[in-house]
């Protein structure tokens, strides 16, 4: 006669034909409960539309599914409360809540793991978990944006240099390289938005991998939980981590971006740039520099790219070569999520904070703007446009100019007509008046150039296209 699992130490749920329980060990690795237990709520709301489903379709009689639902909302009470106590030896939060609830409700709460395994369960609870994740960053992106469009909307005609190799190259608005980076997060968000659509399908009563015998309605969870439709294929809906994999691809290429938005704040408020400053807010002194402003949370959220990148390598390599269909390596696919997940929902907030305090040095931009001829194109513009030059041979021209004003240390602008005379004939006193920082800017009004009204009019338009 076959022992009870109390009296062998086997798992009550799983251990019908074992004669001994696992290993501390093997409890160890086994065991997700440590940090599956944030998939709590998705998966009571998964167990309710399944248990609503079993009731609709009389595989369970409505007794017992007002019971199941009964107690499953007093087990979302106890953990939202802290009260309830998770268990190591019921592995994860699935058996951890299935085993309180027969403590609830006693048998009826057998019956509510009909015609569902723990393969779809979690998928579905997963699949739930990403979604807000999803819903959540996109919504802090357009915060972030909605900030950057402020900030440049104040700031659409402070001119300042505009680099190239990191070298001074033509000037630029301030405005305008702000709504750079709402162009980018716009795009983080038009990948968030295109992954949740592949993402939003439901694999509840995937069942362990191959569907099952009993007569359940997949469209209808699916419609309660909020999913365009039942995933199509059951060995499929149970395999697939794609939507975590896409999360994690648009969340590493939105990290870069605000690595990079990071990199430049951490230059313009070094002393040799003093382009902007951060706020008391989001910068820390040195216990022994009395003079320092450290901008400590731009270098995080520079460094921070690193952890959303390696959860997406992380992932990629748990679901390289894994056959069809459920594996136990995929147990391994949440701790990368929620920690991308939460690296991405500090580092928007820190950046969005950063810009919305930032003061912008519109005198110290001015001065700069200049800084290494970045007014040499437009010599060679007004060369081709007023005197027919062909652009080869004006960038050459130009060239020369720009090497007389290096071996006289002065600007451009402050070359002398005689001198600019000397090395072509054909330029007048006219070229001055495109010289100047605010008139090169002003005159790039190409569409998407950076001439002020340009950018106060693109800064408009990104309201619209992106709040
Ligand atoms: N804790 C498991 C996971 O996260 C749940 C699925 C377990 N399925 C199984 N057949 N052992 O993947």
């Amino acid at each position: 006669m076959s022992k009870a699992p109390e009296q062998t130490g086997a798992s009550a749920m799983w251990g019908g034909r074992f004669a001994g329980g696992p290993s501390a060990v093997m409890q160890r690795i086994n065991a997700s409960i440590d940090f599956d237990k944030r998939l709590y709520a998705q998966d009571i709301r998964g167990s309710k539309a399944h248990c609503a489903m079993l009731v609709e379709t009389g595989i369970l009689s409505p007794e017992d599914g007002a019971a199941i639902l009964d107690g499953l909302e007093t087990i979302h009470r106890e953990i939202e409360s802290g009260q309830f106590v998770f268990r190591t030896e019921l592995e994860d939060i699935h058996m951890n809540i299935e085993a309180r609830l027969a403590e609830l409700i006693g048998d009826a709460a057998g019956r509510l793991h009909t015609a569902r395994s723990r393969n779809d369960q979690v998928a579905t609870d997963f699949r739930l978990w990403v979604r807000d994740a999803l819903d959540g960053m996109e919504g802090a992106l357009k915060e972030l944006q909605a900030t950057l469009i402020d900030k440049a909307e104040a700031h659409a005609d402070a001119v300042m240099p505009g680099f190239t190799h990191l070298q001074a190259a033509q000037p630029v608005t301030f405005g305008h390289h702000l709504l750079a980076y709402v162009e980018m997060f716009g795009r983080d968000r038009g990948r968030l938005r295109d992954a949740r659509l592949r993402l939003n399908e439901c694999p509840l009563g995937a069942a362990a991998l191959a569907g099952t015998s009993f007569p359940i309605d997949r469209h209808r969870t699916a419609r309660e939980l909020g999913f365009d439709r039942p995933a199509a294929n059951s060995l499929d809906a149970v395999s697939d981590r794609d939507f975590a994999l896409e999360f994690l691809a648009a969340g590493a290429i939105c990290a870069v971006h605000l690595s990079r938005l990071a990199e430049e704040l951490v230059i313009w408020t070094t002393a040799q740039f003093r382009f902007v400053a951060l706020s008391d807010a989001f910068t820390t002194g040195s216990s022994i520099m009395p003079q320092k402003r450290n901008p400590d949370a731009a270098e995080l959220v520079r460094a921070k790219a690193g952890r959303v990148i390696g959860a997406l390598n992380a992932l990629l390599v748990v679901m390289k070569g894994l056959p069809l269909a459920y594996s136990k390596d995929m147990q391994d696919d949440k701790e990368p999520v929620f920690e991308a997940a939460d690296t991405l929902e500090l580092s928007i907030a820190a950046m969005t904070g950063m810009i919305r305090d930032l003061s912008v040095n519109t005198l110290q931009l001015k001065d700069s703007a200049g800084a290494g001829f970045t007014t040499a194109t437009d010599i060679a513009d007004w060369l081709v446009r007023v005197a027919g030059v062909p652009f080869r041979q004006a960038h050459h021209i130009t060239g020369r100019i720009v090497r007389l004003a290096e071996d006289q240390g002065c600007t451009l602008e402050e070359l002398s007509l005689a001198d600019l005379q000397a090395v072509d004939p054909r330029i007048t006193a006219e070229v001055f008046g495109v010289l100047g920082t605010e008139a090169s800017a002003a005159s790039r009004t190409s569409f998407g150039g950076t001439a002020p009204a340009n950018v106060a009019a693109a800064a408009k338009a990104a309201r619209q296209r992106f709040l």
